[in-house]
């Protein structure tokens, strides 16, 4: 009987497609991350044949070698910056993540935090809460309108592309994009702008939003040089991963006025968050919960289930990296 190990529990959908298959399934009975040394020793513990791992488990060459039987880690994620793939293939572990399922659920949400962080919403709410509101004021709380404006979105993969359809779409937007790949058939479809250069997308754009996944090119790529190329009336919104964006330039660049606002929903060293962000009100933080709908994780659950299932069977898995 094939053994799985999961890091932590996760919506049911994929966990009772393994018992159905038979599987023995050990689950991470805190809920709670496990350190690396937990997670070694887990592991150690039972020759087990595949593991279901999650964003916030750092899979590297020990971990690997504290389950020597195991043919496949799952990540219930699309993003695999957490995984060191190229030790994986050495060593002929398969990878696969969990694409396309959550494609809308993101898009929604960095649109969600794109209307929110230009209508100040978040402020707004705070401000009402804390029993601010003493009646309707012709200049209270004024945020920017984004139908019609710019929006730039840097990484045009599912995720990117999904967002400039609802920009343009929804709102009427005009869209630029950049990647490192031209998209002509996206363009004529959306009536989106491609820039050779990322800087032309930064210049021109009201609303900058990143959906690049996190490799060695695109760590600190929204750096001090790049977000001083931001208009200054601009939003920066972050659905991808932290570490694409300098946080610590970031925090000046909100406090000093070189762009208008940010809405973050990942960190550069989450769960911390940089020294001097908490205290501004041009941010609004959340914490990454961009695929974070009910259908959604459940949906990611099962796909993560079925990717280990063909793995067991001797298959290659629909979602293999
Ligand atoms: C979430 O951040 C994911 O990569 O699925
Ligand atoms: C992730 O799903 C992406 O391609 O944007």
């Amino acid at each position: 009987m094939s053994k799985i190990y999961i890091t932590r529990n996760i919506p049911d959908a994929g966990i009772n497609k393994l018992k159905e298959k038979g599987y023995e399934v050990d689950i991470n009975p805190d809920d709670k991350v496990l350190t690396k040394e937990e997670l070694i020793s887990a592991l150690s513990a039972k020759p087990y044949d595949a593991v279901l791992c999650l964003l916030t488990d750092q899979i590297d060459k020990e971990v690997f070698e504290a389950a020597p039987q195991a043919k496949i880690f799952a990540n219930y994620a699309v993003g695999y910056n957490n995984i060191d793939v190229d030790t994986a293939k050495e060593k002929g572990i398969m990878i696969t993540n969990t694409p396309g399922v959550l494609t809308e659920t993101v898009a929604e949400y960095a649109f969600a935090l794109i209307l929110a962080i230009a209508h100040r919403i978040a402020e707004a709410d705070k401000f009402t809460r804390e029993g601010k509101y003493k009646g309707w004021a012709p200049k209270l709380l004024l945020g920017s309108n984004i139908s019609g404006k710019t929006l730039g979105i840097i990484g045009l993969g599912r995720i990117g592309s999904q967002v400039a359809h609802h920009a343009k779409n929804g709102f009427n937007m005009n869209v630029l994009y950049y990647d490192v790949k031209r998209n002509e058939d996206f363009e004529k479809e959306i009536g989106a702008t491609y820039k050779e250069n990322m800087e032309d997308v930064l210049k021109e754009s009201d609303i900058v939003s990143l959906h690049v996944p996190l490799i060695d090119s695109t760590k600190h790529l929204m750096n001090a040089d790049r977000l001083k190329m931001m208009k200054k009336s601009a939003y920066l919104v972050n659905t991808s991963r932290g570490p694409v964006v300098d946080e610590k330039f970031l925090v000046s660049a909100l406090r000093d006025g070189v762009i208008k606002g940010a809405a973050l929903d990942v960190f550069e060293e989450e769960p911390e968050l940089a020294e001097g962000l908490v205290g501004l009100d041009n941010v609004i933080l959340t914490p990454h919960i961009a695929s974070a709908t009910e259908e959604t994780r459940s949906k990611m659950s099962e796909m993560t289930a079925d990717n280990i299932i063909v793995a067991l069977e001797g298959g290659t898995p629909p979602n293999l990296v």
